[in-house]
């Protein structure tokens, strides 16, 4: 059951509390990372690599270190990330998930170097002398951030890694609309507020690719890869 607040609104006092409330009632499971459709969880690996590999291929990423943000029980870094990035830290907000992350063999033998228990809010790598070569991935958590948070998270993260991936759900709205969630604390952004936030965060859109494959009556899921744009000639650093 949930015991989020439906007054919840994005930047309100209970805003992260109640998105915390929510998870810790959701099962350590992939079913649970994936709202009761673990059955898509090897299609949503098999484009994300596709969509990667090309940009690997290219000398555009480095198959280095990476960061699963929002990594719940390291599903994504198990499906996808493990194939072509090592080490890996995972940072989850929930102990229950970063727990089970901890204990799973695939993750805690050499793969994961960190298991972080932190919102990605407050996420800070460079207070601690972290940084990473190849990716910085974000997947299906950002829409618990607000706006003014996303582009602080944004920025930390560029300052530490060339390459920023983004997969989340985008609505069907207008520019700058969103949708909220008040279930779990979160909101859909559609793609003129994700672009707006992109543009804050001085960040450069590399690639984009639409989910394949997808169920009808699910969000439509897009990736995409930032990276840091210098101020000076607006050329991307990726
Ligand atoms: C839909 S699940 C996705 C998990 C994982 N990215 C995946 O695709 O399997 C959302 C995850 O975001 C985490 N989360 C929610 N708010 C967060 C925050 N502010 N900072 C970090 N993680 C957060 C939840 O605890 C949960 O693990």
């Amino acid at each position: 059951m949930s015991h989020a607040n439906n007054n919840a609104v994005p930047g309100g006092p209970s805003w992260y509390s109640d998105a915390a409330e929510y998870w810790k009632n959701v099962e350590a499971t992939v079913d649970g990372m994936l709202g009761g459709f673990s059955n898509l969880d090897d299609q949503d690996a098999a484009d994300s690599i596709r969509f990667v590999q090309p940009l690997i291929d290219q000398g555009i990423i480095a198959k280095g270190s990476a960061c699963d943000c929002g990594a719940g029980i390291g599903r994504v870094t198990k499906s996808f990330l493990s194939h072509l990035f090592s080490p890996i830290d995972l940072v989850e907000q929930d102990h229950h998930f970063i727990n089970t992350a901890k204990t799973d063999p695939a993750l805690n033998s050499g793969l994961v170097s960190r298991f972080i228990h932190c919102g990605l809010q407050s996420f800070n790598p460079e207070e601690h002398n972290i940084s990473y070569t190849g990716i910085v991935w974000c997947q299906w958590v950002l829409g618990h951030l607000t706006d003014d948070d996303l582009v602080a998270f944004f920025n930390r993260m560029v300052a530490v890694c060339p390459v920023i991936g983004v997969k989340e759900n985008v609505a069907s709205g207008q520019y700058g609309e969103a949708e909220i969630d008040h279930q779990d604390s979160s909101m859909t952004r559609a793609e003129g507020a994700w672009r707006r936030i992109f543009k804050r965060a001085g960040l450069k859109v590399v690639k984009e690719q639409w989910q394949s494959g997808w169920p009808k009556g699910l969000y439509r899921v897009k990736s995409s890869k930032e990276a840091g744009v210098d101020d000076d000639d607006k050329t991307s650093r990726a």
